[in-house]
Order: structure tokens, then sequence, then C-alpha cells
């Protein structure tokens, strides 16, 4: 666990599992459940961190899902509770994702965004990371429209 001061990341996943699938399907039109966490959990080289406020009664604020497969790694999912943000909770899984990959041996962190989630594309800019591709169409909303999914990454430099 690390600790700050309002705040503690936990690699300890798995004990949020609950809290991470119920803030994933308020936000998400594909949610993942528990045992869909789980399964994802379950592939090597996944892992995990929770972000909770400890500022009063500990509080689940929200939580990364990364993989580093040899050279590279990437962000499966990255959430914060709506009431939590703009705290630098975000930011602070997304380091803990990209030094975890970085020790792994990752040279690269990918992910890909759904064009116009602009709190997410700048969360991704102030990290440095960068567009680089586009699947057209690539997520289906539940009114039936699509959005293109922008491809960024980081390359990690020595
Ligand atoms: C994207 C998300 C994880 C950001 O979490 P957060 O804890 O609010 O982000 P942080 O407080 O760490 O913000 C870090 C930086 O990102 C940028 N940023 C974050 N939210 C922003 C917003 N709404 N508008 C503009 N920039 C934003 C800013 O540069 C910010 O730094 P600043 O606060 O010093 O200006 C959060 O908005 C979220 O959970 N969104 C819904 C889920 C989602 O879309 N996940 C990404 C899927 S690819």
């Amino acid at each position: 666990m690390t600790a700050g001061g309002r705040f503690v990341l936990d690699e300890a996943i798995t004990a949020h599992l609950d809290e991470a699938a119920r803030l994933h399907g308020a936000l998400f039109a594909s949610p993942w459940s528990r045992a869909a966490l789980q399964d994802l959990l379950a592939v090597p080289g996944t892992a995990g961190a929770a972000v909770l406020d400890v500022e009063g009664e500990p509080r689940f604020a929200g939580f990364v899902l990364f993989r580093s497969l040899g050279d590279f790694a990437e962000i499966l999912t990255v959430a914060v509770a709506p009431e939590q943000r703009r705290h630098g909770h975000g930011r602070r899984l997304m380091l803990h994702a990209m030094y975890k990959a970085r020790s792994a041996g990752a040279e690269r962190m990918l992910l890909e965004v759904q064009d116009g989630n602009l709190p997410a594309i700048r969360l991704y800019e102030a990290l440095g990371m960068t567009a680089f591709d586009r699947r057209p169409n690539y997520y289906k909303a539940d009114n039936g429209s699509h959005a293109d999914a922008i491809m960024m990454q980081l390359i990690f430099e020595d």
C-alpha cells in the first residue's frame, strides 16, 4: 500500500472488486461484472490497484487494471467515482500502472479511449501519452450510435 495525505493506493485489488464492478457498471455501456474482472485478473501479467479516500472513513474512490505483455503494457480500464474526481486519483492510478509496467520490462504503455472522452484524453496527454491510431466506430452506445477509438501510447524513455 502507498499512503498519501488523504489517500491510500492498494495493490490488493481483489479486495475491492465489488466496488470496482459497481463503478464500472455505472460508467460504461459494456459493464464488467465482478466475475469478468476476476477473469481479467486471472490472465498472467494482469494487475490492478484501487485508490481509497482516507479522509474520515476509508472510501473506495477508483481503480485501474493493466496488463504487461513482454515489451509493452496496456491499460484495460481506469475509473474514478464521479464525486471523487479532480483530486489526482486518476493520475495516481495511471502513474502506478506505468511504474509497475516499466518495472516488469515494458518499453511502452498503450490504451484505447473513446473519441470525445475529454477528461480521459486530457489525463493521458498530461502524462505524456500521444495518439497514434484510430479505430473507426469501435464503441457502440446504448442508443445505437458509434464512436471511434483513439489509440494512445507512451514510450518509456531510458
Ligand atoms: C478520466 C478519469 C479517470 C480522470 O480521473 P480524475 O481522478 O478526475 O483525474 P485527475 O484528478 O487525476 O486529473 C489529472 C489531470 O487530467 C486532466 N483532467 C482530468 N479530468 C479532466 C476534465 N474533466 N477536463 C479536463 N481535463 C481533465 C487534467 O489535466 C488533470 O490535471 P488538473 O486537475 O491538475 O488540471 C475520470 O474522469 C473517469 O473516471 N472518467 C470516467 C471513466 C473513463 O472514461 N475512464 C477512461 C476510459 S479510457
